[in-house]
């Protein structure tokens, strides 16, 4: 086995078919085996679910090549259990945790000539996700679903890897208070295409979405949660009053890693847009699987001019150190005191 002879360092945020997709149907009540397929294409009736009420979510995490040449994946777990919860919310029927974490080993370990070298700034990106292919015409749950996980090699989701991004503020909701903003579901993205067309088209990398129902407090991006570093060097992290911020795994990660390896103070709470605007910050960063974290120099919006001094141009000393860590972490380059690294081969 040799890795593909692609131009690892100059990998954008693409889909690039792989050899192999993982592909598992549930019908008559139950998920069938499952298996991997070198089919990338889906066909299905004109009336499934997913093409009229939407029941569709999915998953992203990474797999990684070690400097050993092994090749592990982080912490897939917690995206099974998200997955599990999306599905709940959205009357799908649970993709089993084991059977979900043995899939994206069998996908992997199928696809391990993609998965980006060692050193070379691209990850093998997982994408499962789950879909209603039974017919529905009333308003109601299909019967029949299939599942799937596809995986391609990804360079940086924004352009510049650590070259800060700047943010506009949402004129738009993203989700509604104790709606879905709290899973994983394709409904949510395409609530947020026109804000981040918009955005885009403005120049700006992403939209920071306030809480809908009183736009007074941070919530996250449209593809990455949000976390600061205030004044006094602690980590901030938004918390929702309404539980519409996707609780990012990446940021479940960072919390731990700056509170028990960096010995950091971090503060778990509802982070009033005013404090923003009052420049209580001094950095901010964008995390998430795609993301990792993203350093932010600006948010924009009506009247709204705010700099975070210490991530301008790049990532300041807190978030540099932050990603340091998790990404040795991640790729076995530091010791994994958590447990979190899942072996594939
Ligand atoms: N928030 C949103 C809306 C996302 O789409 C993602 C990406 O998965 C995240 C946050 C980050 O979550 P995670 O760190 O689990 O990838
Ligand atoms: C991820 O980080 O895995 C996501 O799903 C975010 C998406 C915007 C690419």
């Amino acid at each position: 086995m040799a890795k593909k002879d692609l131009d690892w360092g100059n990998l954008g945020f693409n889909y690039m078919p792989c050899d192999y997709s993982y592909v598992c149907n549930y019908k008559d009540g139950a998920w069938e085996e499952g298996g991997l397929t070198d089919d990338h294409t889906l066909t299905l009736s004109e009336d499934a679910g997913i093409f009229h009420y939407c029941q569709e979510i999915f998953e992203g995490l990474k797999a990684y090549t070690t400097e050993d040449g092994s090749i592990v994946c982080f912490r897939p777990d917690l995206n099974a259990q998200r997955m599990y919860d999306s599905a709940e919310r959205l009357v799908m029927p649970p993709f089993p945790i084991d059977k979900f974490v043995d899939a994206v080993k069998q996908v992997v370990a199928a696809n391990a000539d993609w998965v980006p070298p060692f050193g070379s700034g691209a990850t093998l990106y997982i994408r499962p996700f789950m879909v209603a292919t039974g017919n529905v015409i009333g308003v109601k749950p299909a019967d029949e679903y299939q599942f799937r996980i596809f995986v391609t090699p990804v360079g940086p989701y924004f352009k510049g890897g650590d070259t800060s991004v700047k943010l506009a503020i949402a004129k738009y909701d993203r989700a509604a208070p104790h709606g879905t903003g709290n899973i994983k579901a394709g409904l949510n993205y395409a609530m947020s295409l026109l804000a981040v067309t918009e955005a885009h088209n403005a120049g700006y990398a992403e939209n920071m979405y306030l809480d809908s129902q009183s736009r007074t407090y941070v919530e996250e991006t449209g593809g990455a949660n949000i976390i600061f570093v205030d004044k006094q060097g602690n980590l901030v992290v938004p918390q929702s009053a309404t539980d519409s911020i996707l609780p990012s795994i990446t940021r479940r990660s960072l919390v731990v890693v700056a509170r028990d390896i960096l010995g950091m103070n971090v503060i778990e709470r509802p982070v009033k847009f005013e404090e923003v605007l009052a420049g209580d910050f001094v950095e901010c960063g964008l995390c998430g699987t795609a993301a990792v974290i993203s350093p932010v120099e600006k948010v924009e919006g009506d009247g709204v001019d705010v700099t975070f001094p210490d991530c301008v141009g790049t990532s300041g000393p807190v978030m540099k150190k932050l990603r340091e860590t998790l990404t040795a972490i991640q790729t076995c380059a530091a010791e994994d005191p958590f447990g979190w690294v899942c072996k594939i081969s």
